[in-house]
């Protein structure tokens, strides 16, 4: 069941939040058991309130009964529009529906983007980056902060408050963690849960993560309290998540992790595996290991949340139908696209009578700025095919390899 949440956080200043248990696979493809929140807020001001984005279109019902309780159509006069993904925007007509009256306010691309909700349409002002919204005593400074997690994407600097609405920036997964950075539930759990929202949902921009943080830093944005649209409110310490945010941004690895994502049909390059992690242990690196076999399915969101601050990659499958494995093609893919940072990849593949994945997975790796230090391609059909003294020559090539 998914449930609704309105309190105000600050001084005339409301979160609206749902708990999303509906979704499974977020954007139809990250594996989210966490759930997750969709975070609006309300601000009000002596001459009527501001509504800051809003929540996904099964939940519109549930956000007009939600505004009832804060305000009313009479009393809202604009609705700020900060990304058009239908995560937020999905209920914007019906709200405008709600308050006939409201101004509609984004990026002069978010108008653009806006056919699939008219009236709100017709209700539109585009605003500039930097403009701001005087009303009723409060200041609303916008500021574009484009890749974050669109290119309409801005966030909203409430002045007058040192709040800043910040969209998907400084969001993360899941819906048992509290409403605050100080509740402090699950607290590593729902660093992780941010991780792997930053690393799946911006990933791919993740350079513009450090950009928007220096633009918001030169323009002396020092907010009190951090709004996101997902997850957690930051109150005690929001420096916190900033920094957090311009690691990831950044990829930095943390020292000796390495992540191992292997497939196996019948067990021969899992007994390379076996023998490959043993030996990082040995050496005193930290491997992470995720394997697609006849038993296990490794969730690929989990794998790209291992993959953003590990020092080094080692990818092993076996050849295909003259091709990588498939799954362990779309999680290298997946690696380069959203992961990769100039570190370190290994690749092992095995095969029966022609070498390809090996190459196929090099290229991959390689297309995406991964340096790979080592390729093994091991003739062998079956575990059996190899023998002990084989599998430990490998395990130590590969670990020579990461240390040159
Ligand atoms: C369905 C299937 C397709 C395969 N296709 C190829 C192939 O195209 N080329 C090749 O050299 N070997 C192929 N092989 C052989 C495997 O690559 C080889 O046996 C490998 O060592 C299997 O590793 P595993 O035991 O970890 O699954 C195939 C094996 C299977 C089961
Ligand atoms: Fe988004
Ligand atoms: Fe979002």
């Amino acid at each position: 069941m998914s449930t609704y949440r309105v309190e105000e956080v600050g001084d005339g200043f409301y979160v609206l939040r749902v708990n999303d248990r509906y979704t499974r696979f977020f954007e139809a493809l990250w594996e989210i058991p966490e759930g997750i929140t969709y975070n609006a807020y309300l601000l009000k001001t002596g001459e009527g309130d501001v509504l800051f984005d809003g929540w996904k279109k099964p939940f519109a019902g549930m956000l007009l009964d939600a505004l009832e309780q804060v305000t009313s159509p009479d009393r809202l006069r604009y609705v700020v529009v900060n990304h058009m993904e239908p995560d937020h925007s999905g209920s914007l007509e019906e709200v405008v529906m709600w308050a006939p009256g409201v101004k509609v306010l984004g990026h002069p691309m978010a108008g653009r983007m806006m056919k699939a909700y008219p009236r709100a349409k017709e209700r539109f002002k585009p605003v500039r980056d930097g403009e701001v919204l005087e009303l009723g005593g409060e200041r609303i400074r916008f500021i574009h902060t484009p890749w974050l997690h669109w290119p309409e994407t801005m966030m909203s600097w409430i002045e007058t408050k040192d709040i800043l609405v910040t969209c998907d920036a400084f969001g993360g997964y899941g819906v048992f963690y509290g409403l605050f950075d100080d509740e402090c539930t699950r607290w590593e759990d729902a660093l992780r849960a941010m991780q792997k929202y930053v690393v799946t949902v911006i990933g791919h921009y993740k350079q513009w993560i450090g950009k928007n943080i220096a633009k918001l830093e030169k323009l002396g944005v020092k907010p009190k309290l951090i709004a996101p649209a997902h997850g957690l409110i930051w109150r005690r310490d929001p420096q916190r998540v900033i920094e957090l945010y311009k690691e990831l941004g950044e990829a930095q690895a943390k020292k000796g992790k390495v992540l191992v994502v292997y497939a196996s049909m019948y067990g021969t390059v899992e007994t390379m595996i076996r023998r490959i992690t043993c030996e990082l242990s040995r050496k005193g690196y930290k491997p992470v290991v995720y394997g697609y076999t006849d038993s296990t399915r490794p969730y690929i969101a989990e794998i790209l949340t291992d993959a953003i601050d590990a020092e080094a990659v080692i990818l092993a499958a076996p050849t295909y139908e003259a091709d990588v494995f498939p799954l362990l093609r779309l999680a290298a893919e997946e690696i380069c696209w959203k992961a990769s940072d100039g570190k370190k990849a290994v690749i092992v593949s095995s095969y029966g009578w022609g070498s390809i994945a090996a190459k196929h997975l090099r290229k991959i790796m390689e297309g995406c700025n991964y340096s790979v230090v080592e390729t093994i391609e091991y003739n062998a059909i079956g575990p059996l095919a190899i023998t002990s003294e084989e599998a430990r020559k490998i395990a130590e090539q590969v670990v020579a390899a990461l240390e040159k």
